[in-house]
C-alpha cells in the first residue's frame, strides 16, 4: 500500500478502519469542541479513514476548511469520496507525514492528532512540526492512549500475560503506550501553553462492542504483528494460540468490560 507505515502498530483492515470510521467530534472530539471556531483552518494530521475530518467539516460554515492528512494513502481515497457524497467542498484529503508537513509556516489555526502521537517514535519532533504550521496563537488538539489505565475486566494471570505481549509489540513498533501521561510535558518542552488537559474512555460494553474489541486484538496477535512476535520470540506459536483463545474466552463472557482511557491536551502555540 501507498505510504503504509510499517511501525505503524494499528494496521489498516477493514475490521480496524470500519471501527475508526464511527468516530465524531461530539464523542471523541469533545474535548476540542469549546475551542472551535466556524473560520477555522484545520489539519487532522494522521486522519486515518477521516471520520473526523468529515465531522469537523460538517461543522465548519464555508467560511471554515479543512485537510486530512495520513501517511497511508490507502485509506484517503474513501474519504475524498465520502466528502464528496455528502457536498462537502471545505474538505480535502492529502498523504504525508506528521514528520514533514506538507505546508509553508503559520498556516493551521488548528491542528488534531487524535489517536497518534502515540503510536509514533520521536513525537517531540512531530509538535515540532505542527508548531511550525500553526499561526500565532493556533491551538493543537491531541487525544492519545495510556494503556496502562486501561480498565479490562474480568482479568486473568493468561490475559495478563497477553496483554503484556501486546505491550511489547507497540515498544518494538516505536510507540509509547503512556504517551497519554506525558502530552503536558511534551507540549510544555515545545513551547505550547496547555489550555485544557482533560481523560475519558473508550467504552466496549455491549456483547457485539466486546467481541469486535477481542477481535482486534485477536488479529493484531495471531495475523498484524504474528511474524515480528515470533521473530523476536515474544511468544511461541503455542503461547499465541492460548493468548488468542483467552481473549475469546474472555469476549464470551457475559460481563466482559472494557474502557479504555484517553489522555486530552488542547494547548496553545506560545
Ligand atoms: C489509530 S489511527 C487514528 C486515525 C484517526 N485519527 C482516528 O482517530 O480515527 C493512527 C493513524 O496515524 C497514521 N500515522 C502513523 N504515522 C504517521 C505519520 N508519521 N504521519 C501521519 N500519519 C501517521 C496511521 O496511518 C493511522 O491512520
Amino acid at each position: 500500500m501507498t505510504g503504509q507505515n510499517l511501525n505503524y502498530s494499528g494496521g489498516y483492515s477493514n475490521h480496524t478502519l470500519s471501527q475508526f470510521s464511527t468516530r465524531t467530534i461530539a464523542r471523541e472530539g469533545a474535548f476540542l469542541l469549546p475551542y472551535l471556531r466556524d473560520d477555522m483552518s484545520i489539519l487532522d494530521c494522521g486522519c486515518g479513514p477521516g471520520s473526523l475530518s468529515l465531522d469537523l467539516a460538517k461543522r465548519l460554515q464555508k467560511t471554515g476548511n479543512i485537510i486530512g492528512m495520513d501517511i497511508q494513502a490507502g485509506q484517503l481515497a474513501a474519504a475524498q469520496e465520502q466528502a464528496e457524497q455528502c457536498g462537502l467542498d471545505n474538505v480535502q484529503f492529502l498523504q504525508g507525514s506528521v514528520f514533514s508537513l506538507p505546508f509553508p509556516e503559520q498556516y493551521f489555526d488548528c491542528v488534531l492528532a487524535h489517536a497518534v502521537l502515540y503510536h509514533i517514535p520521536n513525537p517531540e519532533k512531530a509538535l515540532q512540526e505542527i508548531s511550525r504550521v500553526l499561526k500565532p496563537e493556533g491551538i493543537v488538539a491531541l487525544r492519545d492512549a495510556d494503556m496502562y489505565a486501561d480498565i479490562i475486566y474480568p482479568r486473568n494471570s493468561t490475559l495478563d500475560a497477553a496483554w503484556n505481549l501486546i505491550y511489547q509489540v507497540f515498544a518494538l513498533n516505536g510507540a509509547n503506550i503512556a504517551f497519554g501521561r506525558e502530552q503536558k510535558g511534551q507540549l510544555l518542552a515545545q513551547g505550547f501553553s496547555p489550555l485544557s488537559l482533560s481523560a475519558s474512555f473508550d467504552m466496549f460494553t455491549s456483547a457485539q462492542e466486546v467481541s469486535d474489541y477481542a477481535r482486534f486484538w485477536i488479529d493484531f496477535m495471531g495475523s498484524l504483528h504474528k511474524n515480528l512476535i515470533l521473530e523476536h520470540q515474544l511468544a511461541s506459536e503455542n503461547e499465541l494460540n492460548i493468548f488468542m483463545q483467552a481473549f475469546t474466552d474472555w469476549a464470551a463472557r457475559p460481563e466482559a468490560y472494557c474502557a479504555r482511557a484517553r489522555c486530552e491536551a488542547v494547548a496553545v502555540k506560545a
